[in-house]
């Protein structure tokens, strides 16, 4: 089971990975952006940071959806509003629940992965957000269909989060600042396809040895 002191180990281990890795998410916008995901991250997930103590004691719709909006009124460009719709849309599935099994887990992650789809409006292959966390949403539900544990599940998540990261450096860029680019962006890894994997990590981290 899920709690809510997992949730907040989430967010708080998501901070952590965004403050170790922002200077590489910023390298990686350089090369095919305006150079700005990391400190985009990074400003964001600070702040979210400072909030987490006030939100002891809430449910987990409540906690994600306070994260969401803290993140959409603090990053300014493309990913924050799209990451803040995939915590908003996360908290609309799991409102007022204080627990979540496996499969409540993994419809949270799906509605998450549908608000970010619905914003952004990318396509598999765009070389966005969405080539990180759509195969990794999938993969998740596959293993929790076939019985999987939490911590299997989200392990099988995080591989496929992965391995869609590093597929992404082939594509090129149809959606954001990087689809000016065209051709050019091809060779580089997709800075929000990285971030959606230190996400994901962050979640197999919080509920390593304890998830079920
Ligand atoms: N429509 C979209 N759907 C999903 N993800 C997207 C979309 N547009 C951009 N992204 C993601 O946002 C990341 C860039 O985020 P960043 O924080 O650098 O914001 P930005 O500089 O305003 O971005 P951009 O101008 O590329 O939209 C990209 O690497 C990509 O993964
Ligand atoms: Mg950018």
């Amino acid at each position: 089971m899920i709690t809510t002191s997992h949730i907040l180990l989430w967010i708080e281990t998501t901070a952590d990975y965004i403050d170790n890795n922002s200077t590489y998410l910023t390298k990686l916008d350089t090369a095919i952006g305006d150079a700005d995901h990391g400190n985009n991250m990074k400003r964001g997930f600070t702040k979210v940071r400072d909030l987490l103590p006030s939100l002891e004691g809430q449910d987990i719709g409540s906690i994600l959806k306070s994260v969401a909006m803290k993140l959409i009124s603090s990053v300014g460009g493309a990913s924050g509003p799209l990451f803040g719709t995939f915590y908003l849309q996360a908290s609309n599935e799991v409102k007022g629940a204080e627990v979540l099994d496996a499969a409540q887990l993994g419809a949270m992650l799906a509605s998450g992965l549908e608000g970010i789809k619905k914003r952004g409006k990318a396509e598999p292959e765009d070389k966005t957000i969405i080539d990180a966390l759509e195969p990794a949403v999938n993969a998740y539900q596959e293993s929790a269909a076939g019985g999987g544990s939490i911590q299997e599940s989200l392990e099988q998540a995080v591989s496929a989060a992965e391995k869609g990261a590093e597929a992404t450096i082939p594509m090129i860029a149809k959606k954001g600042r990087a689809s000016y680019m065209g051709e050019r962006s091809k060779g580089h890894k997709d800075p929000g396809a990285t971030s959606t994997v230190y996400i994901l990590k962050a979640l197999q981290d919080a509920v390593s040895g304890d998830g079920e």
